[in-house]
């Protein structure tokens, strides 16, 4: 049914919550109004200053809509003129088909890797707002960010003078050789490294270059999703291997797969510490060239009661090991920046599929990060906030022991920013949850990071990013909701 020019703006229905903002919003409902004929060919719209009065947003906004659908071929748009719509509803529009009557309803067909990542839940399921006890993050408000602050300017100022330089930067590069050998016993030359956006990105990377599809993988369950998600969406099946009280068990049975991921350091969610004789027996049970190992060590730098384990990167002598960090805990989490030490014979092809695919990190905040690290500043941060996360770990611990004993029982990582609390009772970890998050403490489920059926049921609790008073005030509230 045609409409007459004062009912147009009517028909319009802008959301400004929409992620996907007024102007693409007003362009796909101008399209979809000529298409399904309400707008028949040789009507004039109202001028860009009209309709945007009529509604309520800029000017700028219609004159891109109307600028956008001329150039799609559905309106004539001349300077100074009200623009003309030049199609029928229903009209084939060369090398476009037929004009759809709802473009938006339309189910797209997706790639299979598209829709891989629609069947998993993650990560958009995990949108918790950032409350005591959230898990994962460390506390963004002990970071020295003047320090920082200073760091960044200066790779600013020079990075104007500079000309363009490498994706890796070969100073960052150097100073996280250094600090991953001294630290975390990794042996690696400077240029194994590769400076990514994130530990995931290097996970989505490692995927790319090493599966194929139906390829088996091994992920602990639970486990990290993002993990099985990387995976599982370059086509690998992917199977969780239970735990015992160092991880990760070892499978004796099958063959080994094509990759085995793990968190050695502190298993995520438990937290649990793999010892040197069970990362050796992993090592020996993977073949040179035929099993990779990814070693994903996001918090490896917090340990408590002992010296930290060396990385199991540094024990394997054939090359079949990929490290992973991330800046995100050891730092903040708003800082964007993870590395991927890589096994020699794959640097080559990894730096290639990191330019193809374009996971490279910003040049100046590379430079700001080599030299925060390399004028000590890193490690400064660091011996301070683990004094500072080891108590608040045991504040927790006491605290649920002294508040939620009767309901809870604490599993103390020995390091790590977060532990596994289970329930003793029952199942019904993800309604807890739920009544926690309306009584306003955030946790996360440690069903909900099962990769089958789970097993485990209980809470996840963060600490490190928690003020004393603040985990005891969230104890508190959490008493009162069991
Ligand atoms: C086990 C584990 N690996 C990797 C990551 C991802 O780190 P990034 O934020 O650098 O992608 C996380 C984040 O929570 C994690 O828990």
């Amino acid at each position: 049914m045609p409409v007459s020019e004062g009912m147009i703006a009517g028909l319009i229905d802008l959301n400004r919550a929409d992620g996907e903002g007024l102007a693409a919003q007003l362009t796909g409902q101008l399209r979809g109004l000529i298409a399904s004929g309400h707008l028949g060919k040789g009507r004039a719209l109202p001028s860009s200053r009209q309709l945007a009065a009529d509604l309520g947003v800029s000017r700028n906004t219609v004159t891109y809509a109307f600028e956008q659908l001329a150039a799609e071929g559905y309106l004539a748009a001349s300077h100074g003129r009200r623009p003309v719509v030049t199609i029928d509803g229903g009209e084939r529009i060369e090398g476009a088909g037929t004009v759809a009557s709802s473009p938006r309803s339309a189910k797209p067909r997706l790639s299979s890797w598209a829709s891989k990542l629609q069947q998993t839940d993650w990560p958009m399921s995990y949108q918790a707002p950032f409350k005591p006890l959230r898990p994962g993050h460390g506390d963004a408000r002990e970071f020295p960010n003047e320090i920082w602050g200073r760091c960044l300017r200066r790779s600013a100022v020079w990075a104007a003078r500079r000309e363009l330089g490498s994706v890796n930067r070969p100073r960052l590069r150097e100073a996280l050789a250094h600090y991953l050998a001294t630290s975390r016993g990794v042996r690696a030359d400077a240029d194994q490294i590769l400076i990514l956006p994130s530990a995931q990105a290097a996970l989505t990377l490692i995927a790319a270059a090493v599966i194929t599809p139906g390829d088996e993988v091994w992920v602990e369950d639970p486990g990290y999703p993002g993990a099985a998600a990387a995976f599982r969406t370059c086509g690998a099946r992917v199977s969780g291997i239970s735990l015992d009280e160092q991880g990760m068990r070892r499978m004796p049975g099958p063959a080994a797969p094509t990759l085995i991921f793990m968190t050695p350091s502190h298993q995520h969610p438990t937290g649990r510490l793999m010892s040197l004789t069970r990362r050796t027996e992993f090592l020996r049970a993977s073949r040179p060239g035929r099993t990779w190992i990814v070693e994903d060590d996001y918090d490896g730098e917090f340990h408590y009661d002992s010296r930290p384990v060396p990385a199991l990167q540094g024990l394997d002598a054939h090359g079949r090991v990929f490290y992973v960090g991330t800046f995100s805990k050891a730092m903040t989490s708003d800082i964007r920046l993870g590395y991927l030490v890589a096994p020699p014979a794959l640097v080559s092809t990894l730096e290639i599929a990191q330019r193809h695919i374009g996971l490279i990190a910003a040049s100046h905040i590379q430079e700001a990060l080599a030299e925060f690290i390399a004028d000590g500043h890193f490690l400064a941060h660091l011996r301070r906030v683990r004094r500072l996360y080891h108590g608040r770990r045991d504040h927790l611990v006491a605290g649920l022991e002294r508040h939620l004993g009767e309901v809870l029982s604490a599993e103390v990582p020995s390091g790590g920013i977060q532990l596994v609390a289970r329930l003793k009772r029952g199942r019904a970890d993800q309604a807890t949850v739920k009544r926690l998050v309306e009584a306003g403490v955030v946790t996360r489920a440690l069903s909900s990071l099962a990769l089958g059926k789970p097993r485990d049921h209980g809470l996840l609790l963060g600490f490190a990013a928690w003020r004393e008073n603040e985990i005891s005030a969230a104890l508190r509230t959490m008493a009162s909701c069991f």
